[in-house]
């Protein structure tokens, strides 16, 4: 069987219930970082990452983020008659292009956990391993998390890899963490994994983040997966069940990775990516004071 990685999965049918009343009209997948949609970083991780086909698992109310993805040639047109070529070419450069990725769009009805909304991309993925990239988890450096990850799988010799960080004790009940066997470098080998621990009952902090690269035997324990923490389908138990016979690792990433799923890491994002960009420098002298403090969290 191929080892190569060629699917990516994009879990977005969530209500993103925390961003009303933004997300009353809007998908938060759509929502900027300054002008950038959430989804874009996400498809732009996988593209670097070599990925062929891009599954999306989106929910009937939100067409929005289809609109969005793929190229919308009349709008192109528009907009260089209007002299505007340079936005023209962003957006030729962000949509997903189907002479180059295969892109599915599948809707997950229900909101019946993570675990069901990988289970709904089952017969669009191509052989071998799947990444899944929750795009809430934004996480900039290069190289992109999922090129990482996906560099180290084969050696890692793990089937199950997933992205991990360091949280807080009182951060567990918010991740999956990781009971650790053993530390390799930037590996860590895994003998367990539970889903939002409550802090005095989690095995460590190393908690998950969204991304992953998983052995396509998920799919198979997906579908009898019962459901579990929060009443819902968790990806995490149906990784946990295989860490016996399949391997699981956690992976550290270099970058450096926001909590877009908050409020507070929206603007934190916002305002890393603002401090890059000249034309927001005097935006961000006027509200210094505020920002530092807001670094130093
Ligand atoms: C999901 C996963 C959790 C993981 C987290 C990372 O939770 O279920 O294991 O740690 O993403 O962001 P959610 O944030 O969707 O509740």
């Amino acid at each position: 069987m191929s080892s190569k990685v060629r699917t990516a999965i994009f879990p977005v049918a969530g209500l993103g219930t925390r961003f009303l009343p933004a997300t009353k009209g809007t998908p938060k997948e759509l929502l900027p970082v300054i002008d950038t949609p959430l989804i874009q970083f996400a498809i732009d991780e996988a593209r670097a990452a070599g990925i062929e086909r891009m599954v999306f698992v989106s929910h009937p109310s939100k067409g929005a983020i289809e609109s969005y993805v793929r190229d919308d040639t009349e709008l192109r047109r528009t907009l260089c008659e209007k002299g505007k070529e340079k936005i023209a070419e962003t957006l030729h450069a962000n949509a997903v292009h189907t002479q180059d990725h295969d892109v599915v769009f599948v809707m997950q009805d229900e909101p019946l956990g993570l675990g069901h909304a990988v289970l709904c991309a089952r017969d669009h993925v191509l052989e071998g391993p799947v990444a899944v990239i929750l795009p809430d988890d934004l996480i900039l450096g290069e190289p992109g998390c999922l090129s990482e990850m996906i560099e180290a799988y084969g050696r890692s010799g793990a089937g199950h890899l997933v992205a991990t960080m360091e949280v807080g004790r009182d951060e567990t009940a918010s991740y999956g963490v990781l009971e650790i066997a053993a530390r390799e470098g930037r590996l860590t080998r895994a003998k367990g994994m539970v889903e939002k621990p409550a802090p005095e009952d989690a095995p460590s902090r190393l908690a998950v983040v969204g991304r992953y690269v998983l052995d396509p035997a998920i799919f198979e324990r997906l579908e009898t997966q019962p459901a579990g923490a929060g009443g819902e389908i968790q990806l995490t138990d149906a990784i946990a069940h295989g860490i016996d016979t399949i391997g699981l690792a956690g992976f550290t990433f270099s970058g450096e990775r926001f909590d877009c799923g908050s409020k507070s890491g929206m603007l934190r994002a916002t305002l890393h990516l603002a401090r890059g960009r000249d034309e927001f420098r005097d935006v961000l002298d006027d509200f210094a004071p505020a920002s530092v403090v807001l670094a130093a969290e």
